[in-house]
């Protein structure tokens, strides 16, 4: 026996020294491999052996399981359904990779009760089937929180009985806006969807099956529109024109109700001043649609949005301000603090909890208000701190509408940027809670904002393989390491495409880096799992399997165009370019630099725009564009020796809906003693007409200096009518190329 018990010991030893990889996710807490396998001859489900008891001691959770398989059978327990569910959805992973189920032993539980990913079918409406398959994956996937974020300013998706108009008129728009916000123009086609009751209970019903809970977001007091032009009562200004957006392409719309007056469900992305008024009127309308809500989902958790409410009606409304002296409510944030209690209130009273985002700490948290962070940890810290529920999807590492490659093939998304990486090692418990605070944390959500994602197969691209990680941060408590887990997003990628989920094949974020040296630049590709193979190009053209194996640091010395792909599974994944300009400039010595670029768009260092690698003409958030958030870019270059300089040229970025704004003025000076300076060249007042990378380029007589220094002033405050009116503009800055 003691002998046996010895050989059991060493067999694991082996399997996890070899660090088993069974194609599970979210990764089991505890596994043990056995020997052999139970062959199955019927499905799995068929063939499993469960046992729900509450009062089994193998298994301490509630939602946990242990699941069991010896070479003649297998055996799941748990003390509740759901973990008997959940014990089964890991069997069921093993059998969609073999007939042959290894023997094992697996003790398993989640780290987080909350488990969730957010859909907004608000900006681009998904067809329930779409929903369906999401839930399919979400449950083998072990989570079991769906937030359906049903109301926008450019659409209202839910039908309410009481309201028609609210799906009649607030469902469809006239047009949407094309390209990336400020746009291209505007599809003039009108674009609409809702969901019926009906549809929404079968859709509960299909979830609650997979012990999931859908969550609906009703949005309040932000981000009417839609229900406005239904019902223009509930603003603050009925017989105010919806405001457009500044630069927004003319449309048919915008025409008619310039000419007509009116409200319209908007077709450009972005926030907007027009939200619901706090009066008896909306309040009366928020509690009847409530009712219809609550009636169709059960969920414990009523989410009220709260993000986003511009308080600049509520300012110059007469109604809120007398308000607000009636009821002795010092300003306009409280007046949101006011207006989310109320429906706290009436939520509680039905025997439902409201869940909102972390804008409801504004004026003060309502008493038994969970809060979603998203614009940070901060929210959720603040919250945690004063014994409120808080689920964590901080932008940084939980919106998985941001950017996941830098492959410039793939379409437009959201700004930031998010590869799978960064997800994965996210750790939803802030690092400034205490262990009793932390105990706050409910879990974990990925959100997918809709703006850029117009239909299904490009939603769930987005999603996968990013939301496994989510499910992965929410389950696993300690981590098996980032290649184990692209390991497993491989060999999970079959079970996604016979589901008829589109999936992206990012998994690496390829890193281009360089470092100029006197005869060249040396540039190093990083990024990716040692066990994996990168090849490369330099002449623009995408790599094949067979191209140059990258092995160390490759000189380049003129200019080129670079592109890296990783070998995964015989093929090319996240293709990575660079394109490098190899010019007077590069590596000259940075010697002053009087305010340095700031988090996170710093990643190419302080002397990122002399190290030859020109930035991504239509991403500003790919590394290469070195940022300055209202503060001026004063640089000082000393070249190795006396220099002639006749050509002087950058690139600055202009995305005002990103309050990123041209410089107000780009100087540049000479100096042979790096004392006295004299002005080369002035640009002012440029073209900022076009979106996007805007060159700047200065063509002067040849002069011979020792020093060169660049100035440009950003706009100090933005101006009314653009996105962050009133803060400062950031300034965004390419490479710098001397000739
Ligand atoms: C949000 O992203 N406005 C919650």
């Amino acid at each position: 026996m003691k002998q046996c018990k010895f050989l059991f010991s060493l067999l694991l030893l082996i399997a996890v020294g070899a660090k088993a990889q069974l194609p599970i996710i979210p990764y089991p807490n505890k596994v043990e491999t056995g020997k052999g396998f139970f062959k199955l001859t019927k499905s799995a489900a068929a063939t499993a052996k469960l046992i729900v008891d509450p009062q089994t001691t193998a298994v301490a959770s509630m939602e946990g399981y242990h699941l069991s398989v010896t070479p003649t059978a297998i055996t799941i327990t748990a003390k509740t359904k759901v973990g008997a569910f959940y014990g089964m959805q890991t069997l069921l992973q093993l059998e969609a990779q073999s007939k042959n189920i290894p023997v094992l032993e697996i003790d398993d539980a989640p780290a987080f009760g909350y488990r969730g990913l957010m859909l907004d079918v608000g900006r681009h409406f998904m067809p329930v089937s779409f929903i369906k398959q999401l839930l399919d994956v979400m449950a083998m996937q072990k989570m079991n929180n769906l937030h359906l974020h049903l109301t926008e300013d450019q659409g209202w998706r839910i039908e309410i009985k009481k309201y028609p108009k609210l799906t009649r008129v607030g469902s469809v728009r006239g047009g949407t806006l094309i390209g990336k916000y400020p746009g291209k123009g505007n599809t003039n086609a009108a674009y609409g969807g809702f969901y019926t009751q009906a549809q929404l209970k079968d859709l509960v019903a299909y979830a609650a099956a997979k012990h999931i809970n859908i969550i609906p977001e009703i949005e309040m007091p932000g981000h009417a529109s839609a229900a406005i032009a239904a019902y223009p009562e509930l603003s603050c200004f009925p017989n105010e024109p919806t405001q457009l957006t500044k630069n927004m392409y003319a449309t048919a719309t915008e025409n008619k109700i310039k000419k007509e007056g009116g409200k319209i469900v908007q077709e450009s992305w972005g926030v907007f001043d027009d939200v619901f008024a706090p009066s008896e009127y909306t309040f009366n309308f928020i509690e009847n649609v409530l009712d219809e809500v609550m009636d169709i989902f059960p969920s414990s958790y009523i989410h009220i949005g709260g993000d986003e409410c511009p308080k600049t009606a509520w300012k110059r409304s007469s109604f809120c301000q007398a308000l607000m002296k009636e009821k002795g409510i010092a300003d306009e944030h409280a007046l949101q603090s006011y207006f989310i209690q109320r429906v706290e209130k009436y939520v509680n009273s039905k025997g439902r909890k409201i869940i909102g985002w972390d804008e409801i700490l504004e004026g003060g948290l309502a008493p038994n208000a969970t809060v979603m962070s998203w614009q940070g940890e901060e929210g959720g810290i603040t919250a945690a701190k004063q014994h409120h529920d808080v689920i964590m999807t901080p932008q940084g590492t939980c919106y998985l509408n941001f950017y996941q490659s830098s492959d410039s093939r793939d379409s437009i998304a959201f700004g930031g940027f998010l590869p799978l990486e960064a997800v994965y090692n996210y750790n939803p418990i802030p690092a400034a809670l205490t262990a009793q605070e932390a105990t706050y944390i409910k879990g974990v959500q990925g959100n997918l904002w809709t703006e850029y994602i117009a239909n299904k197969d490009l939603a769930s691209f987005m999603l996968y393989p990013r939301a496994m990680a989510i499910a992965e941060n929410g389950w696993t408590k300690t981590k098996t390491g980032f290649d184990h887990f692209t390991n497993r997003v491989t060999m999970w990628q079959p079970i996604l495409k016979q589901k008829g989920l589109h999936f992206s094949d990012h998994l690496y974020n390829v890193q281009i880096t360089s470092k100029p040296t006197a005869g060249g630049i040396h540039v190093s590709i990083g990024g990716v799992g040692a066990a994996h193979k990168i090849v490369y190009t330099t002449n623009g053209k995408l790599p094949s399997v067979q191209d140059q194996q990258y092995t160390g640091p490759i000189t380049i010395n003129g200019d080129a165009n670079l592109q890296a792909g990783v070998v995964v599974n015989n093929k090319i994944t996240d293709v990575a370019s660079a394109s490098f300009s190899i010019n007077k400039a590069t590596g000259a010595n940075l010697s002053e630099l009087t305010n340095a670029p700031k988090a996170p768009y710093n990643k190419s260092g302080n002397n990122g725009f002399i190290n030859g690698i020109v930035a991504n003409d239509s991403r500003f958030s790919d590394g290469e564009w070195l940022a300055w958030e209202g503060k001026d870019i004063e640089a000082t270059l000393s070249f190795a020796a006396p220099t002639s300089i006749s050509k002087i040229s950058t690139r600055f970025y202009n995305s005002r809906g990103s309050w990123i704004h041209l410089p107000t003025s780009v100087e540049v000076l000479g100096s042979e003693d790096g004392k006295t300076f004299t002005r080369l060249g002035l640009l002012q007042n440029l073209d900022n007409s076009k979106e996007g990378a805007v060159t700047v380029l200065f063509e002067i007589k040849a002069t011979t200096v020792q020093y060169m220094k660049l100035v440009a002033h950003p706009v100090t405050m933005i101006p009314a009518g653009f996105a962050g009116a009133g803060n400062p503009s950031w300034l965004f800055m390419d490479e710098l190329i001397v000739k």
